[in-house]
């Protein structure tokens, strides 16, 4: 793989704040995009997450209020909505499906299970482990998008339960944890703004 080329598409995603909403991903495209999603690693390899492509314009603009109005919403080709799963991981017939998809054996299985339950016995918040799943797949999403030459935004600026009423949301079940706008950009990117490389790594 071309080193140059990967890191060419890490300066050419951005924050986009507005796309041409004239322009419509092409479906094989999105489906790529949303692969990346779906593969991506989650805790105990549960997949926390559901993706909600939304493409109605109707429905883009019922939803731009709730999302601090922002023009993303409404001009983007394709708004996913990354909803956290908040029933299923704490419910055995899920987890031991999971696992049980694993090849291992029976004893394995039960340790396994047995791990499983003690950590989300321990948890705090299902609703915030599950969302921390959910950025690395929108982080994976926004990255091969980028790779094709397609723009996103992460959007976290939203009324979350405004938002979920509006997708008629079962919120025992899933909850939004953030949501990625992708299309085409309309303006030139700004200058990329990092703190230096030295700043952010130590090498121990
Ligand atoms: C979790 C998350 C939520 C964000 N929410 C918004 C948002 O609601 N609206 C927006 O315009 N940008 C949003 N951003 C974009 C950031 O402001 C942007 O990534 C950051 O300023 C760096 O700029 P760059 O992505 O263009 O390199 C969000 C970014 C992340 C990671």
């Amino acid at each position: 793989m071309d080193r140059q080329l990967l890191t060419q598409s890490l300066h050419f995603r951005h924050a986009c704040k507005l796309f041409d909403n004239e322009r419509k991903i092409d479906s094989d495209d999105l489906r790529f995009i949303l692969e990346a999603g779906r593969l991506s690693p989650s805790s105990f390899g549960m997949e926390h997450w559901h993706f909600i492509v939304v493409q109605d314009q109707d429905l883009k603009a019922l939803l731009r209020p709730a999302c601090w109005d922002q023009p993303q919403i409404t001009t983007c080709s394709d708004l996913v909505i990354i909803t956290a799963k908040v029933d299923d991981p704490v419910r055995r017939p899920y987890y031991e499906k999971m696992f049980g998809r694993r090849d291992m054996a029976p004893q394995m299985l039960e340790r396994y299970l047995d791990i499983y339950q003690n950590y989300v016995n321990d948890l705090h918040s299902i609703y915030s482990w599950s969302a921390k799943q959910c950025y690395i797949a929108a982080a994976n999403i926004m990255s091969y998008a980028s790779l094709i030459g397609i723009d996103s935004c992460p959007i976290e600026g939203f009324e979350k339960e405004k938002v979920e009423k509006i997708l008629l949301l079962n919120t025992t079940k899933e909850q939004v944890a953030l949501i990625v706008a992708l299309g085409y950009r309309v303006n030139e990117q700004s200058e990329k703004m990092r703190l230096p490389f030295d700043e952010v790594v130590t090498f121990r």
